[in-house]
């Protein structure tokens, strides 16, 4: 006997839920797994340094100044330290060694002769973005910092990450491995 139009109407209502709850089922489920695959793409792990597994802090370009700097040849370039509000606050206290939480980056550019003005110099193209994390358990074998260096957005290589602590290391000990003073 042929189904009443009625019950067809319930029939296909009924599927109709049933499929709906099947593709919400598949779409939560699948949500997880698309986030994973965003973090590992997009984020964390292609754009964190070796070793130290540190990024380039988003917002970075806003932070204060702590100093600018000069390096001679052969890298001949303009510098400018900035770090996050919790070095400010530590730098104007005079605060040492960094709490946890601080960090700081060294911006770097090419020099180049203004083009208004001979005898000025002026930022040219940015060459290495060089990041410095305070985490003191996790970086417990390196004086509480993470360390990153990164050109064009990407971490330079491992060997480069290996030099970072030896040279903070040995220099600048007795200010928590940082060189960089407040500016006048
Ligand atoms: C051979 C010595 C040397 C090595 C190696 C070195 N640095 Fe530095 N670093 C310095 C000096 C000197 C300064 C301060 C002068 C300046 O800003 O250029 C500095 C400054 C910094 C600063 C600003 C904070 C501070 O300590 O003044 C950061 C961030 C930084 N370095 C990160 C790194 C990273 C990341 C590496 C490894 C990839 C690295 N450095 C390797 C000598 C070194």
């Amino acid at each position: 006997m042929m189904p009443t139009e009625s019950e067809n109407k319930r029939f296909s209502f009924s599927t109709v839920i049933v499929l709906a709850v099947l593709l919400l089922v598949v779409l939560l489920t699948s949500v997880p797994y698309l986030v994973s695959i965003a973090l590992a793409e997009g984020g964390a792990a292609a754009d964190a340094s070796p070793i130290f597994g540190v990024t380039i802090p988003p917002g970075y370009k806003q932070w204060e100044l702590i100093a600018p700097a000069e390096e001679a040849a052969p890298l001949d370039e303009l510098r400018a330290v900035v770090g996050n509000q919790i070095a400010i606050e530590a730098y104007q206290a005079g605060k040492l060694p960094f709490p946890d939480g601080t960090i700081l980056v060294k911006r770097a550019w090419k020099r180049k002769q203004s083009p208004e003005f001979a005898s000025a110099t002026i930022p040219g193209a940015a060459t290495t973005v060089q990041v410095m994390v305070k985490d003191s358990k996790k970086y417990a074998s390196t004086g509480g910092w993470g360390f990153g260096r990164f050109a064009n957005g990407k971490p330079v290589d491992e060997a480069q990450h290996r030099t970072c602590w030896g040279c903070h290391e040995a220099r600048a000990k007795s200010r928590d491995y940082v060189f960089t003073r407040l500016a006048p």
